[in-house]
């Protein structure tokens, strides 16, 4: 009996050890989780499965580990997953994730690098005692196959649900596999039904959240979103998908206060940015876009909705080849206001739409139906925006006769075709005022 407690406890001792090792392996030359969590100290008394916890503990107040140790991590491997890129690792990310979100101090979720772990639909949810940090170094896959997901919840690929206090990071890549989703969209096939697909990343509910140094690819639909959340940093993410991919959004806003997007490089079939109703107080800075639908506030005003988006700038972005370039879109029927909004600081190149105000906005197979409400569009302002137009129309502004666009001012604008054509502007119900030079100039109010 002695005997065999002394083998376990020599066993555990010796697991013990060589996570200790593994775990500070991991993170060798990593300053980013320091960074993230403070300076706290690198393995904690956790990154194991809670099976194993109990004679730790004791072992750790003994040698007084504890207080030093101010951050646990929690890497996916030791809870069963493999990173293979074949095995299922949904459930093992599920068990790391309930203990990093129980965690008393703060925690760090290790994804590590060179594996690539096949996730199903997952949700990560808080409220978490501590903060969390998850760090993807490694590849996370979506199924390529459409049979692997569940009916019903199509919505979601990854969903981060009410955490405070969350940072996602690490520099791996988030791939979606979204091509069986395109092929099935009725974007792609018209004889289809339209069906929604799942965005790979959706935060929603979250409050303090950090989303660096990622790259995210090919999702079957929006890429990352961010939804009912607040104070929201995301930086360096890199997100692509092929040109003729549908609806895939690079990031999405929605219902979101006092977010901050920095230094994205979006090349994408969809918008690179989209920001959506309930949005306020939003900052984009350093964007290149291209591929894409530029950057869009809206669809607003659907289906007789009431919107309302304000405090939005765009500072300094680069829109090559995209759709449209800084586009503000509501559909008829709506209600509600954009307003407060800049857009800086901008170069187009080669841009098929680089100013646009539409409020006839109408992506239906049916023709929409004229309405007289409409969403408020005022306050805006285009300064410094210059470069090349790909059709003749390097300015549009098409607004409602019953809520016609006001306080619109041009700043600085100069846009012009390919090979230096000239360029016209086209506009209905738009009153504008204009400082410096704007070429093309705006068509007269009428
Ligand atoms: C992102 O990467 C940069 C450069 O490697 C690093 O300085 C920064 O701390 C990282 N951010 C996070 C949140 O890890
Ligand atoms: C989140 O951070 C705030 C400010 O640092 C702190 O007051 C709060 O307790 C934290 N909450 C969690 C769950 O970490
Ligand atoms: C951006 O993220 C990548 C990893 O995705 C990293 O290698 C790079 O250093 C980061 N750059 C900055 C300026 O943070
Ligand atoms: C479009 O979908 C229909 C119905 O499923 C299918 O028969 C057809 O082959 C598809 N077309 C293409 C081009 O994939
Ligand atoms: C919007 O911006 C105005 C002027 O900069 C500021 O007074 C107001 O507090 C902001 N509102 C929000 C919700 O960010
Ligand atoms: C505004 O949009 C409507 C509907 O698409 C179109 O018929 C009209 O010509 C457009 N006006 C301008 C000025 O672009």
């Amino acid at each position: 009996m002695a005997l065999v407690h002394k083998l376990i406890s020599l066993y555990l001792v010796a697991l013990f050890v060589s996570d200790l090792i593994a775990c500070y392996g991991n993170l060798e030359g990593d300053t980013t989780i320091g960074d993230l969590v403070g300076g706290a100290s690198l393995c904690g008394t956790a990154s194991y499965p809670s099976h194993f916890m109990s004679p730790f503990d004791e072992r750790f107040d003994r040698v007084g580990v504890s207080q030093v140790s101010r951050s646990n991590v929690f890497n996916v491997d030791y809870y069963g997953a493999k990173g293979d890129g074949k095995t299922d690792d949904t459930k093992a990310f599920g068990k790391a994730w309930a203990h990093a979100c129980s965690s008393s101090v703060s925690a760090v979720l290790l994804v590590p690098k060179k594996k690539s772990y096949l996730l199903k639909q997952i949700t990560f949810s808080g409220s978490c005692k501590s903060s969390v940090t998850l760090v993807i170094k490694g590849n996370i896959e979506a199924p390529s196959k459409l049979s692997d997901w569940k009916l019903g919840d199509q919505r979601h690929w990854i969903l981060f649900n009410g955490i405070r206090n969350l940072s996602v990071t690490g520099g791996g890549t988030i791939n979606g596999n979204g091509k069986m989703w395109w092929l099935h969209s009725c974007k792609v096939n018209k004889s289809l039904p339209c069906k929604d697909a799942p965005t790979a990343m959706t935060f929603y509910s979250c409050k303090n959240l950090r989303v660096e140094n990622l790259s995210v690819r090919n999702s079957p639909q929006i890429q990352v979103s961010f939804e009912k959340s607040t104070n929201v940093k995301t930086s360096n993410l890199t997100i692509t998908a092929p040109s003729w991919s549908p609806n895939t959004d690079g990031i999405h806003v929605a219902h979101t206060q006092n977010i901050e997007i920095t230094n994205c490089v979006i090349r994408t079939g969809d918008d690179c940015i989209s920001i959506a109703t309930g949005s306020q107080g939003v900052n984009i800075m350093k964007i290149i876009c291209g591929p894409g639908h530029g950057i869009s506030i809206g669809s607003l005003g659907a289906r007789n909705s009431k919107a309302q988006v304000s405090n939005v700038t765009v500072d300094t972005a680069q829109l090559i080849g995209t759709q449209n370039g800084a586009r503000i879109k509501t559909w008829q029927g709506g209600s509600g206001y954009v307003r407060a909004v800049v857009f800086k600081n901008i170069m187009m190149d080669n841009v098929e739409n680089p100013i646009i105000i539409d409020q006839n906005y109408c992506d239906s197979s049916k023709a929409c139906k004229i309405q007289k409400s409409a969403v408020e569009v005022s306050n805006i302002l285009y300064e410094n925006i210059k470069g090349t137009s790909a059709s003749q129309f390097a300015i549009t502004f098409n607004c409602s006769k019953s809520i016609p666009c006001h306080g619109i001012t041009m700043q600085n604008i100069n846009l012009v075709g390919q090979n230096k054509k000239s360029t016209i502007s086209a506009c209905d119900n738009a009153m504008w005022t204009k400082k410096g030079n704007v070429i093309p100039t705006p068509c007269v109010y009428n």
